[in-house]
Parts: C-alpha cells; structure tokens; sequence
C-alpha cells in the first residue's frame, strides 16, 4: 500500500507552536531539511503576525543551517538538546534565548525513552528507501543513525521525507538495533567491529505515519578550516605518540581501534594519520563519526573496517560510497550513537579516544565548551562518552588562540567538561604530556614542558611558585587570573598576578 504523500509546506503546517520535534540524522548529515524549511517560513509568518512559534528541537547530536541556524534567527526554538555546532544557535544562546542542553551524545536515546524530555509530538525521519507495508513500515535511513530507533518507536506522529538524492544502496550500511530497558538490558552483542547485530531498517508502526514527503535535496555539509602547520603538527606529534607507545609495549603492534571527534583540529590529525599512515598497521575505527579522510584511508587498505553512527562526509564522498557499494559495505557500518558511544562498547574495544579542548589546565583537566567561562562554543557532543572510557584518552589543542592572546594551557581552567581522572595524553603543537601514571606536580611539569607555548610558560611557573602547599597546588586568588586577564586587557600575557594578591 502507498502512504498519504504530503508536500513539505503541509507537513509543516501541521507542527504547531510548542510542538516537540525529534529529527533523524547526526552532524547535518541524515538530517530531514524539506519541511524544516517551511517550518522557518511559518515562523516567519507567525512572529510577524504577533503570534508566538517556537518548537523543541531534538536530534541524534549537531545538525544543519537550515534546521538550528535558521530557526535560531528566527527566534523559534524553545528548546535545544543535545549538541549544536552551529554559530546562529550559539550566539542566541549566548543571548539567553535558548534553553540548550548540552549533553552526552551516547545518552540521548536514553533520556528520551525515559520521558526526560516530555512527550515527543513529532518524528521526522529522512529515508533512502520505503516499505510501505499495511502492518509494518520498514525506513531505510541516508548516512546516519544516531537516535531514529528510538525516536521512531516512541514519537507520536511521525513525517517521513524521502530523500531521493539518496541512493537506496544506502541501506547496506546500516545495522539498526535498539539497546533494551533497564535494570535487565541484556549486553551489546556486538563483539567486533563491524558486525552486524541488528536490522537494516528501522521498524515504524505505520499508524503513526501521518505522510510522506519526497524531496531531492544535498546534504548540508560543513566545511573545515584547511589544516595549516600548527594543526598538522598535532597531527604528526599523535602519529609519533602511536609509534613510540607501540614500542612501549602499551598499545599493541595490531593497533587499538581509533576515534576521532569534530573540528578543523580533529579534521587535520585524521590528515596526519592519513600521511603516515604506511608507518601504521592497518586501523579500524570505531567512532561517533566518520569524515572523508576516513572513506579515503579505507580505499586505500589503510582502514579495514570503520563502525560509526554517521557518514559526515561531503556529498561528493556519499555520491563516491553509494557508486562503490559492493566494497564499502564491506568496510563500513552505521549504527546507533547508543552502541557507538556506549561504555560497554568501546571499553570492550580499547578504543583511542582523540577530541579536541579548548582548553587544559596544568593538572589536566580539560574545557572544550565555554570561552572564558560563560560564553558556550558548541558543547561536549560525544567527547566525553569516549574520554571516560576509552583505552587510551587524548586531548589536543593548539597551545594558543587568536594571535596568541590567549594559552590554551592555563592554571585552571574556567569550565570543566572532561576531568583529570579521565585524560591520559594531551597533545599541542609543542609536544606531547604523557600523564599516565603521575601525580598532579608530575603531570603540571609535563603539560607546561611539553604543551605550553614558551611565551606562556614563564607565568605558569610563576603560577606553580604562588600555589598553596597541597596535593593538587592552587592559588584561589590568582587560578583564573589568565581568563579574567583576558577580558579586562584582550591578552593573557599581559598577566599580573600582583594585582590578584592585593
Ligand atoms: N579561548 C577562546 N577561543 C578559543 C580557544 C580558547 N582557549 N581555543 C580556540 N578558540 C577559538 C578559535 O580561535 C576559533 O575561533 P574562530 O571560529 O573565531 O576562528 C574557535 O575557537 C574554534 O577553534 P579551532 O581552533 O578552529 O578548533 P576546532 O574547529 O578544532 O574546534 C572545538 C574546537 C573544541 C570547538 C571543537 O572540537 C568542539 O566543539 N569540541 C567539543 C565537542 C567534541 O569534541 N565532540 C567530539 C565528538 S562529537
């Protein structure tokens, strides 16, 4: 049977103000962008109109202009979880007009099967392909996972859009599976990477199906910054890391499977990996995300099998994976950010968990979501999923920001997102601070010798010099010095720590 076929302005007429919306995709791609386009114009109208139009926004992790930048500037979004890397949401939620919570992305289902969020009133999914059976809707979904199982099973009205610049073939790289309730979830059952543990299709009941809206439409991909040589350097100083702890014996000639988070940072250490990669054993990657760097490394037998809730890759690179599908579903699997992120999965796999910080502080704690306290960047995403329970957990940053003005390596840091309990490496362009095994006075020795930049230094050893005596030595008055430095004279090194003891 064909379902009720809806263009996207009447779908979008039928989500009122007020509505909670949970959408497919992770990042922006698998993101349904044809009725959210609409929903932008009623907003439009609506305000102009002097009524209010404001709906909760719920995904998979960030997403696209079209869905959080545009509706942000719209002024209609109510609510926002759980990750945004979008800089219209930021700046409305800098100005207080969002509720945003910034969450770990492994958790997200959870909190929605447990009503964290209220009722969830609509589902958008964007689909490769359809089964419109009388019974049972079986969705194929584009290149991500992230939440739609769950979204699928517990949203009361449900729009599909059908994505027809998708490829059906889409669906050989899905392994849809939903972890069960709680307190008798039966373990993951996935016990290498690349196994296939569940369906390739998402379940719907089609009562809940209220249309279908086809549509052809690119995804919204992000473009990153070109890596340049601080980035590179990174990049290269976690490559010679690998070798040498390999040499070490820590890490084994077969390799840990490797993760890699969001950002230009993050882009370029995968480039690094890329070009040294004849000096590393063939990689699996087991991760939240997979960019192109990584289709290319599997084309080149430099990654044999690479499991990830998303495909955030340019359409270019989608177009290229769904031409070649009968190699990349050998290699590639999408799953849900539940068994991506989950503890249980990448402790099982020893995975090595690479994210960037905005931020450390000498002992290793790490920010990678507030500039000087209270201003939100992006958010934490999955980083911390993937730092508290990785086998080996990275943080890298460039040792100074905007010309210099500001170090990335501070006495303590203004938010804390991962703690020092969590982090074992931490990674500039200067070098490497191993802090495995050390105290806080041996860890603040290695992150000021190893990642501090030089005209940084001299104040973090004047730091250490006026810190109480204790286990992990601070100076209350003088800690967040460098911030407020910062604010007040728009250079950290223009810090005196005199006037903080007066
Ligand atoms: N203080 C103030 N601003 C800083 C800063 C600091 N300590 N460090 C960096 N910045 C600024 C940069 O100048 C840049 O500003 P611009 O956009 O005006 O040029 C911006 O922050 C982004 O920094 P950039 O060096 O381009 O890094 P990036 O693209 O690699 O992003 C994060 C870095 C931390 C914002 C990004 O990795 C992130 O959102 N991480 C948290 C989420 C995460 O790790 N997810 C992983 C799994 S989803």
């Amino acid at each position: 049977m064909a379902y009720n076929r809806l263009t996207a302005a009447e779908a979008a007429e039928m989500i009122k103000n007020d509505a909670n919306v949970a959408f497919s995709g992770f990042t922006p791609n698998g993101i349904p962008k044809a009725v959210i386009r609409e929903t932008y114009k009623i907003a439009m109208r609506e305000h102009e109109a002097g009524r209010p139009y404001q709906i909760g926004i719920l995904t998979g992790a960030s997403s696209c202009q079209s869905l959080e930048g545009d509706l942000a500037k719209a002024h209609a979004i109510k609510f926002r979880a759980p990750f945004s890397t979008n800089a219209d949401f930021r700046n409305h939620v800098n100005l207080e007009e969002i509720d945003y919570e910034d969450g770990h992305l492994g958790h997200m289902a959870e909190k929605l099967r447990r009503g964290f969020f209220g009722e969830v009133d609509w589902a958008i999914i964007e689909v490769s392909d359809l089964e419109e059976g009388a019974d049972l809707c079986k969705a194929y979904l584009t290149t991500a996972e992230g939440i739609v199982p769950t979204i699928a099973r517990i949203a009361k009205r449900i729009i599909i859009e059908w994505n027809h610049f998708h490829s059906p073939v889409a669906k050989h790289l899905h392994d849809v599976y939903e972890c069960g309730e709680y307190p008798n979830r039966e373990p993951i059952p996935l016990l290498k990477i690349g196994q296939r543990i569940g369906k390739e299709y998402v379940e719907i009941d089609p009562k809940k199906i209220v249309g279908v809206v086809d549509c052809n439409i690119p995804e919204e991909a992000r473009s990153f910054k070109a890596p340049d040589s601080e980035t590179l350097r990174i990049g290269e100083n976690v490559v010679e890391f690998f070798l040498s702890d390999m040499k070490a014996g820590h890490i084994p000639s077969c390799m840990f499977p490797i993760q890699s988070g969001v950002g230009a940072t993050g882009n370029a250490v995968l480039e690094a990996i890329g070009k040294y990669a004849d000096h590393l054993p063939v990689l699996n990657v087991f991760s939240e995300v997979m960019q192109d760097a990584v289709i290319d490394l599997i084309e080149k037998g430099r990654i044999d099998q690479a499991e990830a809730t998303a495909m955030t890759c340019t359409n270019e690179c989608i177009q290229h994976v769904y031409e070649n599908i009968d190699f990349f579903k050998k290699h590639i699997t999408l799953c849900p950010s539940e068994i991506s992120n989950a503890p249980e999965t990448i402790r099982r796999f020893g995975v090595i968990a690479m994210n960037t910080a905005l931020e450390v502080d000498i002992y290793g704690h790490e920010n990678s979501s507030h500039i000087c306290g209270s201003r939100l960047m992006n958010g934490i995403g999955g980083s911390c999923d993937y730092e508290r329970n990785g086998s080996i957990s990275i943080f890298y940053t460039q040792s100074t920001a905007k010309n210099g003005t500001i170090s990335a390596v501070v006495p303590m840091c203004c938010h804390v997102d991962s703690t020092e309990h969590d982090i074992d490496i931490i990674v500039t362009e200067q070098g490497v601070a191993d802090l495995r095994g050390k105290g806080p006075a041996r860890r603040a020795e290695e992150i000021i010798e190893h990642c501090a930049h030089p005209d940084y230094k001299p104040l973090l050893r004047e730091y250490q010099k006026l810190a109480d005596k204790g286990h992990t030595p601070h100076n209350m008055r003088c800690a967040l010095a460098f911030h407020d430095t910062f604010l007040k004279k728009g250079d950290m090194r223009l810090v005196d720590f005199g006037e903080y003891l007066k």
